[in-house]
């Protein structure tokens, strides 16, 4: 129980820095949006306070059959997929230019180049685990608008004393607002070991990337950052990307520099985030194939969740004020006139785009974390993606049935735990490390 409730003031906190990432002043870059797509106004979003009375749904039986759930495997002139020649030529592209236009946003065509530099290298641990720490900023190159400036910030942590190249797990991380401090631990509650210890006892390395070092959180951000600075300065297009598609454009980025590092073993690399970012994790696994692994944390809405359930969050939160920025602009569009049921691919099909290589699929307890996330959504994000996985030689679940807490479903390429703590992946990294030797030697 006290575990509990410090998960869950730790989740309170993670409220707390989330409004401040996200200041009230992207109104004017949102309504310039909806003047782009000819939107007089969209959909009430539901509220996140289970007791508001326009709170978000949380019982299954009003989940809502969807009335349309699009087939990943059915090409756009009705065709079935067979093979997987055609999945790899043909539908996937197809659904590929479905997320790019509607729902995360297309990259430009060049971006720019970008200069890694090593800025110091140290010696640390993390519990008993000895370890070198390197700090790193990625320049990038912005002689096209010298307005703005943007450097990625990255860092690795590589076992001391290995003599071999290590892969390594990449976290997008959070950054905490000047002055805070965890709250201390209440008497009694076991201590976890950090996934960083857990990581680096299996002689794995593991980076932090910081995804608002180079793509602020919030609307007006997006005259800045590295949207910004391919923009010009200037307002995005509908199908220009959000946040969620620069922050993985940030971590190829990375995986540019990780080819390059002597320490790294680039052929296993992992992909790790939670909440927003691990929207931003699936998002990166889905269209960066150098990932070989991802541990996609309570992705919710917007990750591997289906879209169109009526649980948690909806589609009407994701393209308010507070969310759109994540996505490209056309996304709104699906809060009104549009509704979720009009999306022309949901969440199972970007777990798809992962296909074939691991993905594991993380959330809390509906009592802790709440059902904001909607884990059963979740699991079912995964779930339908199995078909894709069986054509290409891989396994789903094996199961369409949701499991009980604690229950990992570990024996496919797709794996799925609830654990029974808040809103972090804290408590499913030793399920996930022990599915993942499977893969990362
Ligand atoms: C809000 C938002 C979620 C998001 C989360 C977070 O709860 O509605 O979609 O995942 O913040 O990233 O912290």
């Amino acid at each position: 129980m006290k575990k509990m409730l410090f998960a869950g003031l730790l989740s309170l906190l993670s409220l707390c820095t989330r409004a401040q990432q996200q200041p009230p002043n992207n109104n004017d870059d949102y309504k310039d949006m909806l003047r782009q797509l000819h939107i007089d106004s969209t959909r009430r979003d539901p509220s996140g306070n289970p007791s508001a009375p326009d709170a978000a749904n949380t019982d299954e039986s009003k989940a809502s059959p969807y009335t349309s759930l699009p087939d990943p495997l059915v090409l756009k002139n009705g065709k079935k997929v067979t093979d997987a020649r055609t999945w790899w030529d043909r539908r996937r592209p197809e659904i590929v230019e479905d997320f790019d236009r509607e729902i995360y946003g297309r990259v430009p065509k060049n971006t720019p180049k970008v200069r890694w530099e090593a800025l110091s290298t140290i010696d640390t641990s993390y519990g008993a685990m000895k370890a070198t720490l390197k700090r790193l900023a990625g320049h990038v190159d912005n002689s096209s608008y010298p307005d703005i400036k943007v450097d990625i910030q990255l860092s690795l942590v590589i076992p001391a004393g290995v003599q071999r190249r290590v892969p390594v797990i990449m976290e997008f991380g959070f950054v905490f607002p000047p002055g805070f401090r965890f709250p201390a631990r209440p008497p009694g509650t076991p201590v976890e070991k950090s996934w960083q210890e857990q990581v680096l006892e299996q002689g794995w390395g593991f980076a932090i990337l910081i995804p608002a070092s180079y793509q602020p959180d919030n609307g007006a951000g997006l005259t800045q950052g590295i949207i910004g600075l391919c923009n010009k300065g200037q307002r995005r297009k509908p199908d220009d990307w959000g946040a969620l598609r620069a922050w993985a454009w940030g971590a190829s980025r990375a995986v540019d520099y990780f080819e390059t590092d002597k320490d790294v073993d680039a052929k296993q690399l992992g992909i790790e985030g939670l909440s927003r970012y691990g929207k931003a994790t699936v998002v990166t696994m889905a269209y960066e194939p150098r990932f070989a692994i991802a541990f996609v944390g309570s992705s919710g809405n917007g990750g591997v969740k289906i879209m169109r359930r009526r649980l948690g969050e909806q589609v009407e939160n994701l393209a308010s004020s507070g969310g759109y920025h994540w996505f490209a602009g056309n996304f709104i569009k699906y809060a009104g006139p549009l509704t979720a049921n009009d999306l022309p691919v949901d969440a199972h099909e970007l777990v798809a785009l992962c296909a074939p290589r691991p993905v594991f699929i993380s959330s809390g307890s509906p009592k802790v974390e709440g059902q904001w996330v909607d884990a059963k959504g979740m699991f079912l994000g995964g779930a339908y993606a199995a078909p894709v996985y069986a054509l290409l030689g891989k396994k789903g679940y094996g199961t369409m049935e949701f499991p009980p807490m604690e229950t990992a479903l570990v024996d496919g390429d797709i794996a799925f735990r609830q654990h029974s703590g808040g809103h972090t992946t804290g408590p499913n990294w030793p399920t996930f490390i022990q599915w993942a030797k499977r893969y990362i030697k």
